[in-house]
């Protein structure tokens, strides 16, 4: 059976999950598909359309009309709404703060599902997400959770978004984190929750490359009858 390779990478927000998901497809020339972006690209949509996030009818109207799409450029990994690049506009603090709210309307995450299912389809894949070992793959051969000290990622947060000249205070990023964590699991609609058969890393005091190697130890025993 040639039955491809799918990585689950699920954590809370900031935790260097993306990080880790380009670190790994890089190296096993695998596809990368962070569904965040995913997220993002159509709350993206909704406030610059004004989408009214409690009707349904606008919501699925809306939805209909976005086309999302990934493009890869010097392992570079963009998002297209609609063919626009929005891979720097989705990261800007007014996406983040509605996010969460958008993702967990139910229409929005059936849609998002279902594309992540299709994209992960018949490729070798890490995908990062919430939800990735639960309801995208659950069959996922490797699932990692990622999970870090608050504090930390919003020090690292703050760090990305000041670099980009973002007028942001540690405070109102840690704040967004802490957040972005109570909605995300406590929502309705599939909340950030463990797999029970995904191993947990938290990289609180690792390193990029020691959090690298701790994956691929994990993924190797399954590329032997791959590569
Ligand atoms: O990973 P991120 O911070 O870019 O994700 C943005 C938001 O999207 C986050 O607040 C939760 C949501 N999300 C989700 O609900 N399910 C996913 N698979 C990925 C992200």
């Amino acid at each position: 059976m040639n039955k491809n390779l799918v990585v689950a990478i699920d954590g809370y927000s900031s935790c260097g999950k993306s990080t880790l998901a380009k670190a790994l497809a890089r190296k096993l020339h695998f596809i990368y598909i962070d569904t965040g972006a995913m997220y993002r690209a159509v709350t993206l949509y909704f406030l610059r359309n004004r989408v009214d996030l409690t009707s349904e009818v606008m919501v699925k109207e809306a939805l209909k009309n976005i086309h999302l799409n990934f493009h890869f450029q010097n392992y570079q990994s963009h998002i297209l709404l609609n063919d626009e690049d929005v891979s720097d506009e989705i990261r800007q603090m007014e996406v983040s703060q509605q996010v969460s709210e958008v993702s967990a309307i139910k229409a929005v995450r059936t849609e998002m599902v279902s594309q992540q299912q299709r994209m992960g389809k018949s490729k070798n894949i890490v995908m990062d997400g919430r939800d990735i070992g639960t309801t995208v793959f659950p069959d996922a051969q490797v699932k990692i959770f990622m999970t870090a000290d608050p504090k930390i990622r919003a020090e690292r947060r703050f760090k990305e978004l000041a670099a980009k000249g973002e007028n942001i205070t540690l405070e109102e990023v840690f704040e967004n984190i802490a957040h972005r964590d109570y909605l995300d699991t406590t929502r309705k609609e599939s909340p950030l929750t463990r797999a029970h058969d995904a191993i947990i890393l938290d990289n609180t005091e690792l390193t990029e490359e020691e959090q690298l190697s701790f994956a691929l130890e994990k993924i190797t025993p399954f590329l032997r009858d791959k590569i």
